[in-house]
C-alpha cells in the first residue's frame, strides 16, 4: 500500500511531491526508501551497472587520449566512487564532429522517429529509477527519496519532449501579393553544446538534451566535474533506445580542463547553440567566447530569491512553503530561498515557528539513511562559503537562532540555520547562499519589500506569501523575477518556462517553450504562383 503511494506520487508529481509532501505522510515515504536501502554500500553496489568508468563520443565508450583520469567522490563519505576520463581541447573537439557528423542525417529524421526514441528513452529511465537515484545520491549525496524525485523529474522530460516533438509547427503567412506565398519553417539549429550542473546531475540533462534531439539537434553534453556518473547512465539508456552514433556525446573532465572543453564548445563554428546552468559568473564567460561565432546561447544562471512573508499570509503554508524552498537539496538549487523577508506584524511568531519547523523536521545524513532530509554539501568550497556567509552575517548583527555551526558529523555536512534580524548589508543577503542557512529580514511595507526584492542584478525566481488578491496580483507582476510563487514554495515542473531574467539567464527550458532555443524559423518565399 505505502510502496503503490510512493510510485504514485513520484510518477504523477515528480519533484514536487517530494518536496511539499505533507507532514503526515512523510514516514510512509522514509519507511518504503528504508526497506529498499538498506546501506550507502548497499546502494553504491547496486547502481555499479551504470558506474562507467568511460566517456561516451559517437556511440563509443573511451577514455582521455593521455589516459588521465579523475576521481569521483561521495560527498558524504569522502569515498572514492571510481573513476571517469579527464578529456580536454581534442576529445571537445572529437565530440564536436561526431555530432556535427551525425547531425546531417539526424536531422532528417522525421519527428515521429525521434518521438518514438525518446519515447524508449522514458521507458528505459523509468525501468531503471531505483538504481539511477542510487547512482545520485552516491556521486551527489542529495537524500534517496529526493534523488528518486529528481530521475522522476528527468525522465518527464524524456517524455514531454517524445509527445512535443510531433508539434513543431511552422506558419503559413497571408500574403500581401497574389503571386507569392510565404510560410515560416522550422527546422533544427544543429549541433547543441550542453554544460551541466551537479545539483541536478540527471534532470538538467534530460530538460535541456530530451527538448534539442527532439527538435532534430545532436548533443555535446559535459557534465559537472562533481557529477559525471549520471550523465554517463543516461548515455548508456540513450545508447539502448537505439539513438545513433554521435547523436548523444558526453565528454567528461576535471575541474581544470573544463574550461578548455567550454571553450571548444563555445568557439567552434561546428556548434550552433549552446546551453549552460550553473554560476553566473561562468554563464557570462561562455556568453563572451560565443561571441565571435555569433552562436545562440541559452543560460539559466544564479538567483538569489527573494521569499516574502506578508502579515495577511497563512502563517502555516508559509512555513511549509519556506521548509520546502529553502531546504529543498540542502539549500543548493538555483531556485532555493535566499532572501526571506518577514512583514513586521509576523515577523516574531514566523521566525519562531520556522526555528520550530526545523529543529523537528529536518535530519542531516548520509543520503542512503532512510530517515535523512539534508544530504551534505557538495564539497569542502560549498562548505567553507556557507560558513563565511554565517559569520559574516553574525559578525554584523544577525542573531543564529538555531544551527550556525559546521554539522558534528563532520565532513561535508551543515546544520540547517536559521538567522533574524538580517540586513541587506549582509552578503547572506546580497550573493547566493547555496547551502542550509535561512536569513530572515524584517520589513514594514509592501513597497519597501518590492524594493528590497527587485535590488539584485538577478531575478531568477521569487516566491511570497498574500491573502490579499490585489496584492497578489500587484506583487507577482511588480516582482523581476522569471518565475514567481504566490503562496507556494516549489513551482519547478516539466510543463512550464523555467528561467530567469537580469544576470540569471537568457531563454527558457521546458514546456512548450523549451523546444524553441534549438529552433531556426526560416523564412520561405514561393514566387510566381
Ligand atoms: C536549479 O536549476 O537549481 C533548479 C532546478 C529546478 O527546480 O528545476
Amino acid at each position: 500500500m505505502a510502496a503503490t503511494w510512493y510510485g504514485l506520487m513520484c510518477s504523477r508529481l515528480p519533484l514536487a511531491s517530494l518536496l511539499h509532501f505533507p507532514k503526515s505522510v512523510r514516514p510512509v515515504l522514509i519507511r518504503v526508501t528504508m526497506d529498499r536501502v538498506p546501506a550507502a554500500a548497499e546502494g553504491v553496489r547496486s547502481a555499479s551497472s551504470f558506474l562507467h568508468d568511460k566517456a561516451y563520443i559517437n556511440g563509443k565508450w573511451v577514455t582521455a587520449d593521455s589516459g588521465a583520469t579523475i576521481e569521483v567522490v561521495n560527498p558524504s563519505t569522502g569515498a572514492v566512487l571510481g573513476t571517469v576520463p579527464d578529456m580536454g581541447e581534442a576529445e571537445a573537439q572529437s565530440a564536436v564532429d561526431a555530432a556535427y557528423k551525425a547531425f546531417q542525417t539526424w536531422k532528417d529524421t522525421t519527428a515521429k522517429e525521434r518521438s518514438a526514441l525518446l519515447r524508449k528513452l522514458f521507458n528505459l529511465i523509468e525501468e531503471n529509477k531505483q538504481e539511477l537515484a542510487k547512482l545520485l545520491t552516491a556521486e551527489m549525496g542529495k537524500p534517496l527519496a529526493e534523488a528518486l524525485g529528481e530521475v522522476n523529474y528527468g525522465s518527464s522530460f524524456a517524455e514531454w519532449y517524445a509527445e512535443e516533438a510531433r508539434r513543431v509547427y511552422g506558419d503559413v503567412i497571408p500574403t500581401p501579393m497574389k503571386s507569392r506565398r510565404l510560410l515560416a519553417l522550422k527546422q533544427p539549429i544543429g549541433v547543441a553544446g550542453m554544460i551541466t550542473p551537479w545539483n541536478f546531475p540527471n534532470a538538467m540533462i534530460t530538460r535541456k538534451a530530451c527538448a534539442a534531439l527532439a527538435a532534430g539537434c545532436t548533443t555535446v553534453i559535459k557534465p559537472a566535474e562533481d557529477t559525471p556518473y549520471s550523465a554517463l547512465a543516461l548515455a548508456e539508456l540513450a545508447d539502448k533506445a537505439g539513438f545513433p552514433p554521435g547523436v548523444v556525446n558526453i565528454v567528461t573532465s576535471s575541474r581544470t580542463k573544463s574550461a578548455e572543453v567550454g571553450k571548444v564548445l563555445c568557439s567552434s563554428p561546428l556548434v550552433a547553440t549552446i546551453s549552460f546552468t550553473g554560476s553566473t559568473n561562468t554563464g557570462k564567460i561562455l556568453l563572451k567566447q560565443s561571441a565571435d561565432t555569433v552562436k545562440r546561447v541559452s543560460l539559466e544562471l544564479g538567483g538569489n530569491a527573494p521569499f516574502i512573508v506578508f502579515d495577511s499570509a497563512d502563517l502555516d503554508m508559509a512555513i511549509t512553503g519556506a521548509m520546502a524552498c529553502k531546504f529543498r537539496c540542502s539549500g543548493q538549487t538555483c531556485v532555493c530561498a535566499n532572501r526571506i523577508m518577514v512583514q513586521e506584524g509576523i515577523y516574531d511568531q514566523f521566525v519562531d515557528k520556522f526555528a520550530k519547523a526545523i529543529e523537528k523536521e529536518l535530519v542531516v545524513g548520509d543520503g542512503f539513511d532512510g530517515s535523512t532530509t539534508q544530504g551534505p554539501l557538495i564539497n569542502k568550497a560549498a562548505l567553507t562559503k556557507v560558513d563565511e556567509h554565517v559569520q559574516d552575517a553574525v559578525s554584523k548583527g544577525a542573531k543564529v537562532v538555531t544551527g550556525g555551526k559546521f554539522h558534528e558529523k563532520g565532513g561535508n555536512f551543515y546544520q540547517p540555520t536559521l538567522l533574524r534580524d538580517v540586513t541587506t548589508e549582509m552578503r547572506c543577503l546580497k550573493e547566493e547562499i547555496f547551502g542550509p542557512v535561512a536569513p530572515v529580514v524584517k520589513f514594514k511595507t509592501e513597497e519597501e519589500a518590492l524594493a528590497v526584492a527587485n535590488s539584485v542584478n538577478t531575478g531568477l525566481a521569487g516566491y511570497f506569501y498574500s491573502k490579499d488578491l490585489s496584492q497578489i496580483w500587484r506583487v507577482a507582476e511588480k516582482l523581476e523575477v522569471g518565475i514567481v510563487g504566490v503562496n507556494e514554495g516549489v513551482v519547478s515542473g516539466v510543463e512550464i518556462p523555467f528561467g530567469g531574467v537580469k544576470e540569471s539567464g537568457l531563454g527558457r527550458e521546458g514546456g512548450k517553450f523549451g523546444i524553441d532555443e534549438y529552433l531556426e524559423i526560416k523564412y520561405v518565399c514561393m514566387g510566381g504562383v
